[in-house]
């Protein structure tokens, strides 16, 4: 009886040992987000590193909600907007964190050709489709799990787009996997496969603001952009097919640059994307993931770095936000409050041909990694 009663607390003191990861403080806790309108559970996953770092995703969106990392003393902040609870990302109109799919960035007149047919998608943004139409792999609630990494905690989160959903053709397969190492660098690798040829850019749509607690615009943030060219746009966003060199633009930032240094200029480019908002062409040098942006912010001396497989990067300065979210905390988003860097391929791919393609088809894996990584100085 009493042996009994002894292994059976040695197999809980076990199992306890185990729920903490083998990697020291490194743990997932998973906690009740909110709930759907139809009464599903949207669930938060908590992710902690070895240094304290900590990551908050939820499956609503398969979207990051918070990133809490220290700033040159040490102090943790969250660098992200977003709400504080599910019903913030289900009522969201900006894409704070998500998950962008099936095709990030814009399609011209929601249309494109695909082995001589034609697909019509939603125009939701103008005359234009945006980040996958009108409930597009944001507004969707995916399957989450926490499985095994070398490297650290991960979650992965799965989602079927079915054969139609939006205008596009074909059943595809989605696999998100989002690991925080002891790097203090956040990976996600996206996986894709379909039953029928379609397009496919997936992406994340993060706002991020190094100050911590979007505490101010990000204007002061220092950003380097590994990117001798980018792809101009007409006034609705869309590639015009150049491929223009930065030099002597305002959107050279092959040297690190304030943001605010010349986002006012009466530059075209700056006027259509009213500031920037433009897709950099990331020089394929070096080995892939290749470094394509370093974000630093001078006052509390967060850095961040983006490294991705993709062949282009879109820098969004948040010049839609106009203060009507009201985020965390209550907090109202004002202009430029946080930036996105959206790792992808290039806008309106579907409709020039010279761009990298974006056709998935049977049989081939759409496979994508991309890596924020934070730290100090
Ligand atoms: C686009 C912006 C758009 C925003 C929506 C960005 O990725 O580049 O033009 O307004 O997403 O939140």
């Amino acid at each position: 009886m009493e042996r009994k009663s002894t292994s059976l607390i040695l197999v809980g003191v076990l199992a306890a040992i185990t729920a903490v990861h083998a990697e020291g403080k490194m743990k997932i806790e998973k906690s009740v987000f909110g709930k759907t309108k139809d009464g599903h559970s949207v669930d938060l996953y908590t992710l902690t590193n070895d240094h304290g770092m900590i990551v908050t995703l939820t499956n609503w969106g398969a979207s990051i909600v918070s990133i809490q990392v220290p700033d040159r003393s040490g102090k943790n902040a969250d660098v992200l907007l977003g709400y504080d609870n599910a019903d913030g990302y289900i009522g969201d109109t900006a894409y704070l964190g998500a998950t962008v799919g099936r095709y990030g960035n814009r399609i011209g007149k929601g249309r494109f050709k695909l082995d001589g047919k034609e697909y019509k998608l939603a125009q939701n943004n103008g005359e234009n489709h945006l980040h996958g139409g009108v409930a597009g792999f944001n507004k969707k609630l995916w399957d989450a799990k926490e499985v095994k990494a070398a490297d650290g905690v991960a979650v992965q989160m799965h989602y079927v787009s079915k054969d139609g959903e939006e205008g596009y053709p074909g059943n595809l397969d989605v696999t998100v996997t989002f690991t925080l190492d002891n790097k203090n660098e956040i990976k996600i690798d996206y996986l894709a496969t379909t039953d029928k040829a379609t397009v496919v850019n997936l992406t994340n749509h993060s706002y991020f603001n190094l100050l911590g607690d979007a505490a101010g615009d990000i204007l002061g943030h220092e950003i380097m952009l590994s990117a001798d060219r980018f792809t101009p746009v007409d006034v609705g966003l869309i590639p015009t097919g150049e491929l223009r060199p930065v030099a002597g633009t305002p959107l050279d930032f092959k040297q690190p640059k304030a943001i605010g240094a010349r986002i006012n200029d009466k530059y075209e480019q700056l006027v259509f994307g009213k500031g920037y908002d433009h897709n950099w062409i990331i020089n394929p040098t070096g080995p892939a993931p290749r470094l394509a942006a370093r974000l630093s912010e001078p006052k509390t001396g967060r850095v961040m770095e983006v490294l991705t497989t993709e062949p282009g990067i879109q820098f969004y300065s948040g010049n839609f936000l106009d203060g009507s979210i009201k985020g965390k905390k209550g907090k109202a988003y004002q202009f430029r409050n946080g930036l996105c860097l959206e790792t992808q391929h290039f806008p309106d791919s579907p409709n020039h041909p010279d761009f990298p393609s974006t056709t998935l088809k049977p049989g081939a894996k759409y496979q994508t990694t991309t890596i924020y990584r934070f730290s100090a100085k």
